[in-house]
């Protein structure tokens, strides 16, 4: 993996300069274009369980990222908790837990046992008083959120001076897997290659699931810009992204298309993790 890994990190300025250097289409593809690329890229297992032992294990791995971040007992929220597994973890260390989701349907029953709190509501709006939470965190739910701005600045209101918030998120909107369609169709970048109106009529042919959750175009140059604007207030402490480099050949296939794409790198950053102290 590693001789893999630094060949493609070898290869990213020339993909860079074809980027750089083509057109963009003026024509998306059309309906018979995507029955043909659909068979070339099947739709793969998925590689993210919901299975109950799944979601603990998961729950655990992830509460063992946000719990150094406090010493003594202390407040923490997770925004767009869904099942509240993470929550679990940290309700069972004697913290007082509360999930924010703007959907309560898929609540985990060993999350209630555990004392976790549900409360249903817009991220943009979350009802603590300011400066009473110690670690507001999130898993996988950045790249969702109709306003991420809003969000953070919610983030920023509400945790204590000193207090931290851990944000992890993956599959932003323009990236390979960012339209969030993988489990019906396999094709990667697939808004850049087709319109709505064509994903749906293929999927409604198919007979596939259309319920796509919604996700927000916000490339990764927006977030970057978004979180040294809260530098004063949120001093970032870890920042990552991480780069899906696997699907060169795809982009040089299908460059005119991908070069919808606001950057380079919004194509290529996949996940962004981030840590931040409210000073
Ligand atoms: C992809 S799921 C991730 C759930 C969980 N964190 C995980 O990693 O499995 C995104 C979650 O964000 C929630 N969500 C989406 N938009 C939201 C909003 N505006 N405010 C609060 N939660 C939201 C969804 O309901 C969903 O539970």
């Amino acid at each position: 993996m590693r001789v893999i890994d630094w060949i493609l990190r070898l290869q990213e300025p020339g993909v860079r300069r074809l980027y750089e250097r083509t057109r963009v289409a003026p024509e998306y593809m059309g309906l018979d274009e995507l029955r043909v690329l659909a068979r070339e890229f099947p739709v793969l297992p998925p590689d993210y369980s919901y299975e109950p032992s799944a979601l603990a294990r998961r729950g655990e791995e992830r509460a063992a990222i946000v719990l150094p971040l406090v010493s003594s007992p202390g407040v923490f929220v997770e925004i767009g908790a869904r099942d509240g597994m993470v929550l679990t973890a940290i309700a069972e260390q004697g913290h007082l837990a509360i999930a924010v989701d703007i959907e309560v349907g898929v609540i985990d029953p060993r999350a209630r046992a555990a004392g976790v709190r549900f409360i249903q509501t817009d991220a943009t709006r979350l009802c603590f008083p300011d400066e009473s939470v110690d670690v507001v965190y999130s898993f996988a739910t950045f790249e969702h959120l109709p306003d991420p701005d809003a969000t953070f600045a919610e983030i920023a209101r509400v945790l204590k001076k000193g207090g931290h918030a851990y944000i992890d998120f993956a599959g932003l909107g323009w990236t390979h897997r960012g339209a969030h369609m993988y489990k019906s169709v396999g094709i990667p970048f697939i808004t850049a290659l087709f319109t709505r109106e064509t994903i749906d009529r293929y999927v409604t042919e198919q007979g596939l699931p259309n319920d796509f959750p919604h996700v927000n175009d916000w490339p990764v140059e927006r977030f970057r810009v978004l979180f040294d604007r809260y530098s004063p207030t949120m001093e970032r402490r870890f920042y990552r992204e991480t780069k899906d480099r696997f699907r060169f050949p795809f982009l040089r296939r299908f460059m005119a298309h991908a070069r919808r794409s606001p950057s380079f790198d919004s194509l290529l950053v996949d996940q962004v993790q981030g840590l931040f102290r409210k000073r």
